[in-house]
């Protein structure tokens, strides 16, 4: 195939999302595509010539790149992209649209509050205190843990949600479970090997996501096997509650009862030489351009 792999962008994941691009493109090369990246915040669009192009490999993350309004200008260009349509991806980068699909669809998800940053702040207030401490500040639509606190009592909070709005307008407030990070890699109708990440940092943050070596990632579990089963089967059907499609990873937090509690769905998951979903591939022996020419191939069906 003649592959555009578009990566970079704009949005404040852009420097992972360069990152990404290029292992794909190395891994897509390898199988013997004729493979060109493409950074959109320096070329437009409309104006690129798409000659010879079979398809597009998103490896966009974040605001105009996963969450669908890059597969519209695709739609209208009449080029076929890898993952999720347009409306599937909006759906997936909204937090609070996505509980609300998890909820319809008896996939557990914490509890949530959505909230603006025209908000009072004293009724948010109100909120985090009628949901109790320690509770999750995130922005509603953003990716690799931006903008993310923990917060542990009302003082904390003021600063929290200036961090969590200087990334998006609206936010939620989410009920902080306790317990250990695990993903779910969901390729079409394939399930990669579960990972259990551990982490010495408070959560699995920017940080310990991209820039430290300090996090292990772990295949094998001391955990009976029904446990494990339920993790898959709540991570598959987080994505049957979104409807999605391509290579997606569902973040989930386990608890001490060993309760699977649904994220987020990341419908352009990472794919730098630091993220999971090369490793899950790699864990199944699966080489990872395969995994993505797989992607590519039933886009184009
Ligand atoms: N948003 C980042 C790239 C991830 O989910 O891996
Ligand atoms: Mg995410």
């Amino acid at each position: 195939f003649n592959i555009v792999v578009l990566s970079g962008g704009e949005s404040a994941e852009s420097e992972i999302s360069l990152k990404s691009g290029e292992t794909v493109a190395r891994a897509l090369s390898s199988r013997g595509h004729q493979v060109k990246i493409v950074d959109p915040s320096l070329v437009d669009l409309d104006r690129f010539d798409w000659t010879g192009c079979d398809v597009v490999f998103l490896a966009l993350h974040g605001t105009y790149g996963e969450d669908g309004t890059i597969q519209s200008t695709l739609d209208r260009l009449g080029i076929p992209y890898s993952g999720c349509d347009a409306a599937t991806s909006k759906l997936a980068f909204s937090k609070s649209a996505s509980k609300e699909r998890f909820i319809q669809h008896n996939v557990n998800t914490p509890s949530y509050v959505l909230i603006h940053e025209s908000d009072d702040a004293g009724r948010i207030e109100q909120h985090a205190r009628s949901m109790g401490y320690p509770l999750v500040v995130k922005p509603d639509a953003q990716g690799s843990s931006l903008g993310v606190t923990i917060v542990k009592s009302p003082e904390e909070l003021p600063q929290a949600l200036a961090r969590c709005f200087h990334y998006d307008s609206f936010g939620i407030l989410e009920s902080a479970i306790k317990g250990t990070e695990w993903t779910v890699t969901v390729v079409d109708d394939q399930v990669l090997p579960l990972i259990q990440i551990q982490t010495p940092h408070e959560f699995f943050d920017y940080e310990a996501k991209y820039t430290e070596d300090s996090t292990q990632y772990l295949f094998e579990f001391d955990l009976p096997t029904n446990v494990i089963q339920a993790i898959i089967k709540t991570g598959v059907n987080a994505c049957t509650a979104l409807g999605t499609t391509g290579i997606v990873r569902v973040d989930l937090l386990v608890d001490r009862f060993q309760q699977p509690w649904v994220l987020e769905v990341n419908t352009i998951p990472g794919f730098t030489d630091h993220s999971l979903v090369p490793k899950a591939a790699a864990k199944a022996g699966i080489d990872f351009g395969e995994l993505c020419e797989q992607a590519l191939t039933n886009c184009l069906k």
